[in-house]
């Protein structure tokens, strides 16, 4: 088959992730920071080793600010519900996040009274405009700008750093989502002056799904939005004050972690390419696509330094019909729909359409991409006949 819904989660994973969480489960099993037994410290191990390789390779200035969740929706949750927010306070997004931002920011709204713009600007590759779109929703009161680093459905980059520049000037938090950049480029939280910074071990990364990633750099003050035992100071009736445990309740996912630890040591490996090896690939079917008179593509065009995520849709062909010919006929993966991500598809006036989202990782290859766009000339063509 073809496996093109990486951006959902990828697969396959490097063999080692398996074989690192097998470890964990079959020879360490053990409670990690509970008991000071010989298990026990071998799991903390796990775990203090993937702390500080996270820290390192995302530029976070101390591993204990690396925390760990089930998956990057709970570390956005936790980044946004942790801060303490009054009346009137107001966040800046982009038109373009997935529901884990956007029903979070919802939800302090609805409790708070929190206010929200979302920035809206659909000219998806002028980024220099986007900026000044920010810039300008910027009020007195705003005191974090929440903003996925990359859309999930059409890979387009935003460009976080001028963004940050601005927040900084207005002395605004800055929680950046790299759901879908983490894994295929550099991030580096200290260079980059990023506040708060989210990831999944189980996208571009290519860990296990179960885990996410939370890093919360030094003058960032979060409540917990979940509290209980931490192995460590049982006996006070709340939650320990010093990082993780502070913001870390209930037994961690060691397997998850064990096999974060070794997707890190792989994309460690790769992560010098100036342009990932996915994107080159998501190019060449982006410009494949382009070419095929019937097919709409959206977002970043195919000479554009994009990630690996291609969105298209044929003449007015419900989305989730095309996706179904492509599982049914062509033996080919893809996800179909509005991807947990409306406010992009009222953007891109795809509600009722949704888009075919085509994503790849550096597993994919050339003829892969050669084979989908055969696939996809096929069916206009059938359509056409129809
Ligand atoms: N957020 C994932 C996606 O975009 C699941 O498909």
């Amino acid at each position: 088959m073809i496996y093109f819904d990486q951006a959902a989660s990828s697969f396959p994973k490097p063999p080692v992730v398996a074989e690192s969480m097998a470890h964990a489960v079959n020879a360490v099993g053990a409670n990690p920071g509970r008991g000071g037994h010989a298990l026990a410290r071998q799991a903390s191990g796990i775990i203090r080793d993937t702390r500080i390789k996270t820290a390192e390779l995302f530029g976070c200035s101390n591993p204990k600010q690396v925390l760990f969740y089930q998956n990057a929706t709970v570390g956005l949750n936790q980044a946004i519900k942790g801060l303490s927010w009054q009346k009137n306070d107001h966040v800046i997004a982009s038109a373009y996040e997935h529901n884990s931002i956007r029903r979070p920011l919802e939800y302090i709204k609805e409790q708070f009274g929190v206010k929200i713009t979302y920035v809206d600007n659909s000219k998806e590759n002028e980024g220099g405009s986007f900026v000044k779109a920010v810039e300008q929703a910027i009020e007195s009161n705003t005191r974090l700008i929440a903003m996925t680093h990359a859309s999930n459905v059409t890979g387009r980059i935003f460009p976080i750093n001028d963004i940050i520049a601005l927040a900084r000037k207005n002395r605004i938090y800055t929680l950046i989502d790299a759901s879908q950049t983490a894994g295929h480029m550099s991030i580096d939280m200290t260079k980059q002056e990023i506040d708060m910074l989210v990831f999944p071990g189980h996208k571009g990364i290519l860990g296990p799904q179960g885990i996410g990633v939370l890093l919360v750099e030094g003058k960032v003050h979060l409540s917990p939005i979940h509290h209980g035992g931490t192995g460590s100071f049982s006996s006070s009736p709340n939650q320990p004050k010093q990082l993780p445990e502070f913001l870390e309740s209930g037994t961690l996912n060691t397997p998850g972690i064990a096999g974060l630890y070794a997707a890190l040591i792989e994309y460690e490996k790769r992560s010098k390419e100036i342009v990932p090896r996915e994107t080159i690939l998501a190019n060449l079917l982006c410009k494949g696509l382009e070419a095929i008179d019937g097919v709409t593509c959206y977002g970043p065009s195919s000479d554009t330094f994009r990630m690996p995520i291609v969105a298209f849709n044929i003449e007015k062909v419900p989305s989730q019909e095309v996706g179904m010919i492509l599982d049914s006929h062509y033996n080919i993966a893809v996800r179909a729909g509005l991807h947990c991500s409306p406010l992009t598809h009222e953007a891109l006036h795809t509600t009722e359409q949704g888009v075919v989202r085509a994503s790849l990782s550096i597993y994919n290859t050339e003829d892969e991409v050669t084979e989908f766009i055969s696939a996809i000339k096929e069916i206009v063509t059938s359509y056409k006949e129809f």
